[in-house]
């Protein structure tokens, strides 16, 4: 994973570099570091946060028209200040931060030690740029034709920024399977692992195509070529500028203020895509490749985590109203087995970020078998969104906390939209189900407003569970994801080991973890399954587990067998998981911050995994 920002030009980088920095913390936030060029090579690097990398350098000179920053996620070796970025090269000439993996750095440095070269960090990033310097030094080459060479003999995934401080007027630039994106003003160039950081400078910019090079000079020039040393012709694209708000405002984490931005992120995902007055769907992507959908085989979702969570409450939407076979895979497995697509079917890869390695990997897969590729994402522009032969964006704004929460109700509500409008094409929906079901889309974000009044009495539930060591989450049909959902929430950020499992699965081993510690969530807003959750609950209280019921306004639920009881406002059943999503986030947020814990960047995770 990890962020990387540079700038070249005429005004001081480094400002520029860590305000770009602290914008990529989502790629990875365990070490940070600078390199600045001020007539010589200055770098700072540090274990910790990009604030902390501040503070360490904030009594330094930091001026310079050169400069590069990375915040990094380990892969290879521990999170310190040797194994942070940027590294320099032995003769302290070269200087670069790297995202990827070189996967063949040991043989590479085999080779380069017995060159007399040595190592300062435990990276696989390290070994790259000294192995530039060898074909520099060894070759006499320019920085670029090190570059170059150097890349052709990596086997592995890279974005890279490259410095050599005896050519201080220009950097050099690299990718392959990471994303990098060149921002292009009058007399300056700005670099970053995507356009956001680079959208409040300039709104035009270069996406970097895989096995692209390019040296970017300080008068704002640029010259681009791939491996084999061809000039290449950018596509130039505008992008909108980042008008996100950054700041807090009232809220103590950015997870606490997108779990209650809610009602108008659903509203920002829902209403540009339902016509009130027609009370009709439109989804330009599906209603422009009609016969495509009305003919699928079957249709792959593709996903990881929170989004490959989404996606399994896809497949029963979109199985029970448009009768179509839906697997769904995680995006990391599929492409390491042979999975059979066929040209008539359709391929949904899901993801927030629009970066995630294995889903983007799953996409060109599909996209190699001729299968019609359809992306959700959040992020425009992003390299899953160009990738696919449609895409439908989320339009809820950054998601900055690492856990996802807005993200994964619009997901839901995006393919509840497109199981409604496959099921219209088809005609696999009674036409007045269509018409009863469409409004209620709309009153969707005022529902969500109401469930999130439930944010006092989970705090209370959080304070009776926040010292437990596990939890379970029960959901059937669709509330099956939500039930892991709700235990991937609580054990990203509170760190309490947490299961989620069809409810009538229960009894098949996860009922030998009763006892009187173990708080069970039972997710039972369905009504057509509520006889069979009170069952469930039976034998949950008959063991003396502890159980927290999510049912809906209204709904007969026995309270003797229950230790909390929230209610959820009542909706469709197949509206019913985004409603009860809501308070199982809020349950994982009080969780997390009664027990002392990060809830915006827990530890170890990143919200864009761009290494397999
Ligand atoms: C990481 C994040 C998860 C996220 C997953 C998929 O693991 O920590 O919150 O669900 O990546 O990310 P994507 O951007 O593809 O949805």
């Amino acid at each position: 994973m990890c962020g990387i920002m540079g700038y070249i030009g005429r005004k001081d980088g480094y400002p520029i570099v860590i305000d770009g920095l602290k914008k990529l913390e989502y790629r990875g936030y365990d070490s940070a570091g600078v390199a600045i060029m001020n007539g010589t090579l200055s770098l700072y690097k540090k274990q910790g946060k990009v604030n902390q990398l501040e503070q360490y350098v904030h009594t330094q000179k930091t001026n310079g028209n050169i400069a590069l920053g990375h915040t990094r996620w380990a892969t290879h070796g521990i999170p310190n200040d040797a194994n942070a970025h940027p590294h320099r090269s032995q003769s302290g000439r070269i200087v670069m931060v790297h995202n990827g993996i070189i996967e063949n750095y040991a043989a590479l440095k085999s080779f380069l030690t017995t060159k007399g070269y040595s190592f300062q960090s435990d990276t696989d990033s390290e070994v790259l740029v000294q192995y530039i310097e060898w074909y520099q030094s060894t070759y006499q080459l320019k920085i670029g034709e090190a570059v170059r060479r150097a890349l052709g003999d990596i086997e592995g995934s890279y974005a890279i920024v490259v410095l050599d401080s005896m050519n201080p007027e220009s950097v050099i630039v690299a990718k392959q399977d990471n994303p990098l994106v060149l921002g292009l003003n009058e007399d300056e160039i700005y670099i970053a692992s995507d356009a956001n950081p680079i959208s409040t400078y300039t709104q035009e910019v270069i996406f970097l195509q895989d096995g692209e090079c390019a040296e970017l000079f300080d008068d704002g020039t640029y010259h681009i070529y791939d491996l084999e040393n061809e000039n290449v012709i950018p596509e130039i694209t505008t992008v909108k500028c980042c008008d996100e708000n950054y700041s807090l405002e009232e809220y103590d984490s950015y997870m606490l203020k997108e779990i209650f931005q809610q009602p108008q992120s659903v509203e920002a995902c829902i209403s540009p895509r339902v016509d009130v007055l027609q009370n009709e769907i439109l989804i330009p992507e599906i209603d422009n490749h009609k016969r495509i959908f009305s003919q699928a085989g079957k249709i792959i979702i593709v996903g990881c985590g929170t989004s490959w969570h989404a996606g399994l409450i896809g497949e029963y939407l979109i199985e029970s109203l448009a009768d179509i076979s839906v697997e769904v895979e995680y995006a990391s497995e599929f492409r390491y087995r042979s999975p059979i697509i066929r040209e008539n079917d359709i391929v949904i890869a899901i993801s927030q970020s629009g970066e995630t390695a294995d889903t983007l990997a799953a996409l060109k897969l599909a996209n190699e078998k001729g299968a019609f590729t359809y992306a959700l994402v959040n992020t425009e522009g992003s390299t899953i969104a160009r990738h696919s032969d449609v895409v439908s964006y989320l339009n809820v704004g950054v998601e900055i906390g690492v856990a996802s929460t807005k993200a994964f109700t619009a997901q839901v509500s995006l393919l509840t939209m497109i199981a409604l409008k496959i099921a219209r094409i088809k005609g696999t929906i009674k036409y007045n189900e269509y018409k009863s079901i469409v409004p209620q889309l709309s009153d969707l974000p005022g529902l969500i407003a109401q469930t999130l009044k439930s944010n006092d009495l989970m705090l209370e539930v959080a304070m009776s569970h926040f010292e437990k060591d596990h939890a379970l989450f029960l959901g059937r049909g669709p509330n099956f994801p939500v039930a892991l959902e709700g235990a991937l929430k609580l054990k990203e950020i509170s760190y309490i080991h947490a299961e989620g499992y069809p409810a009538a699965e229960m009894k098949h081993g996860p009922i030998a973890l009763i006892d009187e510690n173990m708080p069970v969530f039972v997710i039972a807003t369905n009504s057509s399954a509520l006889s069979k959750m009170i069952s469930n609950v039976q034998e949950i209280k008959s063991r003396k587990g502890q159980v927290i019921v999510f049912k809906e306004e209204g709904q007969e639920f026995p309270e003797e067998i229950t230790d909390h009881m929230v209610s959820i406002p009542k909706t469709h059943e197949l509206l019913s998981p985004i409603l009860a999503s809501i308070p199982l986030q809020l349950f994982a947020y009080h969780a997390a911050k009664l027990r002392g814990c990060n809830v915006d960047q827990p530890r170890n995770l990143a919200k864009s995994v761009t290494v397999e």
